[in-house]
């Protein structure tokens, strides 16, 4: 077995390009530690090589809702393998894209009836900017082709869905992308540039930074609005009160479209099927992915409005756009089986009756100096970290490099958590864990944070 696992070390350093990763810290000429390599899952837990087990604090990446390992999933996608492996929605159909479609068109909020598969996240935040410029396109106001988005946001690794994406550091590698976005504020009350007292005040404000926004822009020009329900990146932002509802009258008074990005926040990770209904606003378009299948196999879709669909239905109107695997056979069997597993065991209804024991259990590290806020929704938090509480200063560059990644990340997975620390934004710890977890599990992550936390801040 010790000559297999360095065979796949190995083979790792050799020839695996992992996403998102710094790659000299796992190389042993440079000090590097070994690839963290998970061969199983079960329930709320992975397993690593070793046979060392880790609470999944983050949902694999905010996707095993369900949790590892369940039989029925697998069986979904085995039984559909065998009976149709594969055929694309390019002008021809299956029965378990069919039926998917009108069931996640049966949870979205009002006329959201038409659902275009995609294969993953960004591909469906693309999707949604290439239907927005067509649509205007198709009904008389073709100049609007812009869109807007929130600062620190994160909709993708596309050129397009980069573009979107409002983190500089992320981006400036690949500049020049594709031209045409713009950024709004975010709803961050934690470090809110005004009404940080008053979130009401605060989310009228956010909000009608858009229509400021969209006047500077020129409104025969925006096409999209991009927001999150809770917005992930900075550390899970969730909206202010009225936000969401004065947006949405922004948006109707410029004829601009409200995409919500639930890539995260649909199927359960708030108690609901989407964010959207949660926080009672109607979008336009919703783009969701990860948690449609618990992760059984890669799906992603963008769920339009009827209004947005009828110019397409007409004549020789084509909307001229698709991805050979958006809709999988087996993926869409999959998201049938998951969704019937969320109905049967009342998976939405659990993290709604347990997402407040889920906010004590975080809140009670507040306790500690380097815990400066503890916020999110649902199963979806993030925890800041600060160098002073009371004035919320945060940490330089040099101590973030120290702090996340030399030690926490690393200290968080030995002490069997496996979650992120994340400086996108302030630096912030995320949890979004598989939606079957109960007090039990929030404790070890209390737990395990604590410790390591403590640890953190004797070192600073
Ligand atoms: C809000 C949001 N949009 C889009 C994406 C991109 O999804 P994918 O990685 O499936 O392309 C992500 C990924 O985490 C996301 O969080």
């Amino acid at each position: 077995m010790t000559g297999d696992l360095d065979q796949l070390q190995q083979q790792a350093r050799d020839h695996l390009w992992m996403h998102f990763t710094r790659h000299s810290t796992y190389d042993p000429a440079q000090g590097g530690a070994e690839v963290p390599v998970i061969v199983r899952g079960e329930g709320a837990y992975l397993y690593d090589a070793h046979g060392k087990r880790y609470l999944d604090g983050l949902a694999g990446l905010f996707v095993s809702q369900l949790g590892h390992g369940r039989a029925d999933l697998a069986e979904a996608a085995a039984k559909q393998a065998r009976q149709l492996a594969f055929m694309p929605l390019w002008s021809y159909a299956h029965p378990a894209a069919i039926e998917l479609a009108a069931r996640v068109a049966s949870y979205a909020p009002g006329d959201l009836n038409r659902v275009f598969f995609t294969s993953g996240g960004g591909e469906a935040v693309e999707t949604a900017w290439k239907l927005a410029k067509n649509f205007f396109k198709l009904t008389g106001k073709p100049g609007k082709h812009k869109v807007l988005s929130r600062t620190i946001a994160y909709h993708g690794t596309t050129q397009g869905a980069l573009s979107i994406t409002g983190l500089p550091v992320m981006k400036a590698p690949f500049e020049p992308l594709v031209p045409s976005t713009f950024r709004v504020p975010n709803t961050n009350i934690y470090r809110a540039p005004i009404h940080g007292d008053d979130p009401e005040a605060f989310g009228r404000w956010a909000a009608d930074q858009i229509a400021v926004a969209i006047e500077n822009e020129g409104a025969d020009t925006v096409a999209a609005v991009y927001l999150e329900p809770v917005q992930n990146s900075g550390g899970c932002f969730p909206p202010p009160p009225g936000y969401f509802q004065r947006v949405r009258e922004i948006c109707d008074e410029y004829d601009v479209l409200m995409v919500s990005d639930e890539v995260i926040c649909a199927f359960g990770r708030l108690g609901h099927m989407f964010g959207a209904e949660r926080y009672g606003y109607q979008p336009d378009i919703i783009t969701c992915a990860k948690g449609l299948t618990s992760g059984y196999a890669p799906l992603g879709a963008m769920i339009a409005t009827d209004r947005l669909m009828e110019p397409f239905l007409e004549g020789d109107t084509t909307f001229l756009h698709g991805y050979t695997f958006g809709g999988h056979p087996v993926s869409t069997a999959v998201a049938l089986a998951n969704l019937d597993a969320f109905e049967n065991e009342k998976v939405n209804e659990h993290v709604r009756d347990t997402e407040g024991d889920f906010r004590r259990t975080l809140e009670k590290l507040l306790d500690l100096p380097i815990v400066g806020d503890v916020r999110g929704d649902g199963f979806f938090y993030g925890i800041e970290l600060v160098k002073d509480k009371t004035t919320k200063e945060s940490f330089d560059d040099d101590e973030c490099e120290k702090l996340l990644r030399g030690f926490l990340s690393k200290a968080l997975y030995e002490n069997g958590l496996y979650c992120r620390a994340d400086d996108r934004g302030d630096p912030v710890i995320q949890l979004a864990p598989p939606l079957i977890c109960d007090q039990q599990h929030f404790d070890e992550i209390e737990q395990i944070l604590r410790v390591v936390l403590e640890k953190a801040w004797a070192q600073l």
